[in-house]
This record gives structure tokens, sequence and C-alpha cells, in this order.
């Protein structure tokens, strides 16, 4: 199926593409894909590897960054990791939502912060519902009952009551997260596949158009862009097919 222009766009602008590589080729991906998409994610590949400088990099170069740290710890330590990363320069940063309501908001606290220090823009926080890798076994083996959809609409109304603005969850449960957050908020979803490419170790995956039709803002792209032999041709067919 091929996208209408506006529908292109729209696809173009929701896309942040995940670079869980070394700087060197990060860099180079960054390079190559300057002006087709506006959105770079550093997890933690990277940002352990690079430190918070490579997130300067990426802004200078023109791109949002949104830093995935997924952050889980006491609420003290995630204010002060949350306040370091909008120092950075990050636009979005993550935290668990599992980590509970007043590390949430000690992220919201810290991400205040930092970004008030340096006189940025302060960083959407995102709570990290359950990961797109983890199926009803796994979820299971680690002592949640519930399924997959029913632990993310829990967590996802936790994260609602604790200030964030949005969450990071499977395509398949943006339409219920949607629903509780309502039209404004952030939902990013992860485990995004177009037909042509590879699952990879994602449990929980949809395609581009149908994951902005469950009601996702942004949809995380890592390797069927990063690892394809034409990662500027690989956002192309993104954008044109869906
Ligand atoms: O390569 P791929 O498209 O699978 O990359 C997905 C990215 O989304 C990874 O960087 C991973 O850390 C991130 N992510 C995820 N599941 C979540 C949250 C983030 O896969 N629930």
């Amino acid at each position: 199926m091929t996208a209408l222009p506006e529908g292109r766009e729209r696809l173009r602008s929701s896309i942040i593409v995940a670079l869980d590589t070394d700087a060197h080729t990060a860099l180079s991906l960054a390079h190559t894909l300057r002006g087709r998409v506006e959105h770079l994610k550093v997890g933690m590949t990277l940002f352990y590897a690079e430190g918070p400088g490579i997130v300067r990099q990426f802004t200078e170069m023109g791109f949002s960054v949104f830093v995935d740290l997924k952050l889980h710890d006491i609420p003290h330590q995630v204010r002060g990791a949350a306040r370091e990363v909008a120092r950075a320069g990050a636009s979005m940063l993550t935290v668990h939502a599992s980590g509970g309501r007043a590390m949430m908001e000690a992220a919201v606290h810290g991400a205040c912060e930092g970004s008030a220090e340096c006189g940025s823009d302060t960083p959407d926080v995102l709570a990290v519902t359950v990961l797109t890798s983890l199926d009803d076994a796994a979820l299971a083996e680690v002592g949640v009952a519930a399924a997959p959809a029913g632990q993310v609409e829990l967590l996802t109304r936790l994260a609602r009551e604790s200030g964030v603005q949005g969450v990071v969850c499977s395509p398949r449960e943006a339409a219920a997260a949607r629903a509780i957050l309502g039209p404004e908020a952030l939902v990013v979803t992860p485990g995004v596949r177009p037909l042509w490419a590879a699952t990879d170790d994602q449990a929980r995956v949809a395609t581009p158009a149908d994951a902005l039709a469950a009601g996702a803002s942004h949809l995380v792209i890592g390797r069927p862009i990063t690892g394809a032999s034409q990662p500027a041709l690989a956002v192309e067919r993104i954008v044109t097919e869906g």
C-alpha cells in the first residue's frame, strides 16, 4: 500500500531511529539520515560508550535526541540522572513505570531542573510500560500474572498520575494507552517492523502504518533501518509503504 503525501510526512516526522551501534557507525548513520528523519535515539549501548557528548553532537547536527536509558532506581538517584540527561540536551528521556509513582515524579522534577539550569526546553519524560521483547510467559517468569495488555494499562494509569508526558508501549497496546492518556500525550512505540523486515528479538510487533493508526505519536525503529544495506532507502521505503 502506498501512503498519500501528507500521510508520508506524518510518518516521517514520527520516526525515531534507534542507534544501538558504536559511535563511528552512529555518526555515519546520522550523516546519512540528516534531512530524512528528525529524531534519533541514543540508548544504553551508545550512551555508556560515549557519554553525554554524543547527544550534543547529534543536537548540533539538528536532530532531536531521545535518550533512552530506562532509568530505574531510588527517586533521589533518578532525579539526578534525569537532571543530567536534560543538561546533555535530550528532548525525550525514559524511566521504567514499574519503578513507581515517586520515581516517575522524581524524573519529571530532575528533567525540569536540568533544563532550567541550561535555559533549554524541558525534555519529555516517558514511562516505559512493558518491554516489547516480553510475552506472557516471560512476564509470568518475573512474577507478573497479568498479560502484557493488562499490565500496560495499569502502568499507563500510574504514569498519567505521576505527571510524565507519555509512555512507551508496543503498537498492540497503543490504542489502550492513547485512550487512557488523551490526545496530547506522547505514545511512543518500539517493536515496529515493516512487512519486509525481520522481527529480531521483538515479540509484540506491528507495521509503521498500523502503529500510527492505533494512536502512536512516535515510532522507534532500529535494526530495519540501521541494519539495512542502504539505511536512507530503508527510511524512504518505510515512509512510502507504511
Ligand atoms: O532494532 P529495534 O527496532 O528492535 O530497536 C528497538 C529499540 O527500542 C531499542 O533501542 C530498544 O532499546 C527500544 N525499546 C524496546 N522496547 C521497549 C522500549 C524501548 O525495544 N519497551
